[in-house]
C-alpha cells in the first residue's frame, strides 16, 4: 500500500514540476516581451496583434537561446528591434542588394592594392593578431538606419565614399543616401526595391559629385531627384574598382587601405539577431 502511494506521489510530483516549469517558462517569455516592448518603445494597435506578435517573439527568442546554447559559434545572438518580426517580414523590409539581377557584374582579377605588403599573407591566412578598425581613424560616420526602404546599396556606397574622403582630406562628412535613392536610377537601380553600389558610383562619377546628408537628408522613401540639391558637390569620385571574388587576402589588402563596400547574405536568421562577435577577424573584414 505504501509502495503504491509512493509511486503515485512520484508521478504526481514529476507532473506538477513539469507543469510548474512550463508555466514559469511561459511567464518569463511574457515578461521578457514586456521588457523588450519598453526597451524598443513598441506598441501594438490591438490585443490580437499583440498576441500574434507574442508568438513570433517567442519563436525568435527560442531560436536565439538554442543558437547560443549550441555553444560552437564564433558569435552570439540577442534580442533586437526585429524580435517581433517573422523572418519573411524581415527579409521583405530590410534587404535589397540585387546581385542576382546583374549576372554580368565585372569579375576583376587585378586591383590597385594587390601589391600592398604591410600584412604578410601568412599572417592574414592565419587570421590572427591583425586588428584594424577605420572607426579608430575617424573614417566612419555613426551607424545609419535604412529603415523600411531597401536601399542598403546607397548606404554602402555612401559609407565607402565617406571613408575614402576622410582618408584623403582629413574631413569626415556624412553624405547623402537620399540623393542616390532619388537620382541614381541608372544601371537598373530601383530605389527602395534594391540596387547596386557600382551603379551608385557610376552615377556620382557622372554627376561629378555627391552632396551631404545635411543638404539632402534621408526620407526612407524614394522621391523625384532634386536637381538643385544634386548640383551641390561635397565630394567627388574619380573611379572605383571591384575586388576579385572569394579572395580574403584581397579583402584584407583593400580594407587595410580604405573602407570597402560589400554585400553580405543577410537572409539567414542568425544574421538578423547577430549580437556580438567573438572573433576579431570578422570585424576587420566588414569595416
Ligand atoms: C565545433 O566546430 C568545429 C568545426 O566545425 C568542429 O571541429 C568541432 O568538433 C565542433 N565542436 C563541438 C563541440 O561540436
Ligand atoms: C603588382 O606587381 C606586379 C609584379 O611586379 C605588377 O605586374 C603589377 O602591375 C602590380 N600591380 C599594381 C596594381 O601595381
Amino acid at each position: 500500500m505504501s509502495l503504491v502511494h509512493v509511486f503515485f506521489s512520484l508521478i504526481f510530483g514529476t507532473l506538477a514540476s513539469l507543469i510548474m516549469s512550463r508555466t514559469i517558462h511561459e511567464t518569463s517569455i511574457v515578461e521578457k516581451r514586456e521588457q523588450w516592448m519598453v526597451d524598443y518603445g513598441r506598441e501594438y494597435e490591438s490585443e490580437l496583434e499583440k498576441e500574434k506578435r507574442l508568438n513570433i517573439f517567442k519563436e525568435n527568442l527560442e531560436y536565439i537561446e538554442s543558437f547560443n546554447n549550441g555553444g560552437n559559434k564564433s558569435f552570439k545572438l540577442g534580442l533586437n528591434e526585429y524580435a517581433d518580426m517573422a523572418q519573411d517580414e524581415f527579409l521583405a523590409a530590410h534587404t535589397g542588394y540585387k546581385l542576382q539581377d546583374y549576372p554580368t557584374l565585372s569579375k576583376s582579377t587585378s586591383y590597385m592594392y594587390e601589391n600592398f605588403s604591410d600584412f604578410p599573407e601568412s599572417t592574414m591566412a592565419a587570421g590572427l593578431d591583425i586588428s584594424f578598425d577605420w572607426r579608430d581613424h575617424g573614417a566612419v560616420t555613426p551607424v545609419k538606419q535604412q529603415g523600411k526602404c531597401n536601399c542598403c546599396w546607397a548606404f554602402s556606397a555612401v559609407a565607402a565614399i565617406e571613408g575614402i574622403l576622410q582618408i584623403k582630406t582629413g574631413k569626415l562628412i556624412s553624405l547623402s543616401e537620399q540623393q542616390l535613392l532619388d537620382c541614381s536610377t541608372n544601371g537598373g537601380n530601383k530605389g527602395c526595391d534594391g540596387g547596386l553600389m557600382t551603379n551608385a558610383y557610376d552615377y556620382i562619377t557622372q554627376n561629378q559629385g555627391i552632396t551631404t546628408e545635411k543638404d539632402y537628408p534621408y526620407l526612407e522613401i524614394q522621391e523625384a531627384c532634386d536637381l538643385v540639391k544634386q548640383s551641390i558637390k561635397a565630394a567627388t569620385l574619380n573611379g572605383y574598382e571591384t575586388l576579385p571574388v572569394n579572395d580574403e587576402n584581397a579583402m584584407f589588402k583593400a580594407v587595410a587601405n580604405q573602407p570597402v563596400s560589400i554585400g553580405i547574405d543577410g537572409s539567414g536568421q542568425a544574421f538578423r539577431f547577430f549580437k556580438v562577435v567573438e572573433c576579431l577577424m570578422e570585424i576587420v573584414a566588414v569595416i
